[in-house]
């Protein structure tokens, strides 16, 4: 029987198209840890989508994308403020606080999206050798909810960071999705709204595996590359991740995976929303 299952979007398989990407990678020898021909042009693609500032590197999967770029700009006295819901918080065994050495500061929210009246009263002890030194302001969209932040709502976030010297990180695990579901580009949905650090998905929008880490800039990116190795995601095979890149974000494919996923979830929710018993907390 072929067993469908909607507990989670990694249950589906690899986009036929992604298959051949790799299958093509497969047919020469070339240089290890991404210092080949493919995984340079997908780094161009990247700068194409997200602007020719960033600096990005490719990791296995998302845990690593998010907790590894935390760590790359936090040190063990600083504090990352997040949703109680996040990811960060409730599905990643503690390796955010393992690798950084950095106290979560969680929020209680009613639809899994943070606001700058939620985070303010968190903004404190700045100075005080007492406190932790709040860092990092990390959110997810679409979040763990499934509901989306509207670029404003994310630019009054940035803005918040800013203004206290701190930084925006965006777990984009399912980045395609909003862009798809707000007709934006990616970038229009990330740095030009003032992220600082974003973690890219792949894996859940068509890939075999493989996700990104996405500075705004050089001066973010330092020392990245040696983090990378040392926390074990530094790929030998490193062509076979751009490869499916390269073809997720050429022809508008990573658009056209997530405008059908979209599709899928409002579909799911028309059809069993009469179900008695049922209720469907976000959509
Ligand atoms: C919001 C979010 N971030 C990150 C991830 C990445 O997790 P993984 O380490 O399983 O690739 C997931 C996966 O479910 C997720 O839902």
């Amino acid at each position: 029987m072929n067993l469908k299952s909607f507990a989670s979007d990694n249950y589906s398989g690899i986009h036929p198209k992604i298959l051949d990407a790799i299958v093509k990678a497969n047919l020469a020898h070339a240089s290890a840890y991404g210092a080949d021909e493919l995984t340079k042009t997908a780094i161009t693609k990247f700068k194409e989508h997200f602007g020719s500032d960033r600096e990005i590197f490719f990791v296995f999967n998302g845990t690593a994308a998010n907790v590894l770029g935390l760590a790359s700009v936090t040190e063990s006295y600083h504090s990352i403020i997040c949703a109680d819901t996040s990811h960060l918080y409730v599905d990643e065994c503690g390796a955010p606080e393992f690798f950084t050495g950095a106290k979560l500061t969680t929020i209680k929210t009613t639809d899994g999206k943070l606001t700058a009246a939620l985070i303010k009263p968190h903004l404190i002890g700045f100075d005080n050798q007492h406190n932790s030194q709040p860092k990092v302001i990390s959110i997810a969209n679409s979040t763990e909810l499934g509901t989306v932040y509207k670029p404003d709502e994310i630019k009054a976030l940035a803005d918040l960071a800013h203004e206290h010297a701190m930084l925006l990180h965006l777990d984009g695990a399912r980045l395609s999705n909003v862009a798809a579901s707000l007709g934006l580009s990616l970038k229009e949905i990330s740095f030009d709204l003032g992220v600082d650090l974003l973690s890219f998905g792949g894996t859940k929008n068509g890939m075999l595996l493989g996700e990104a880490i996405i500075f705004k800039d050089a001066s973010l990116a330092k020392g990245f590359k040696y983090r990378r190795k040392q926390g074990m995601q530094l790929a030998s095979k490193m062509r076979f991740i751009s490869a499916q890149f390269l073809e997720l974000l050429s022809n508008n494919l990573y658009l056209e995976n997530a405008k059908q996923a979209n599709k899928m979830a409002k579909l799911l929710a028309e059809k069993i929303k009469n179900i008695p018993d049922l209720e469907i907390v976000s959509a």
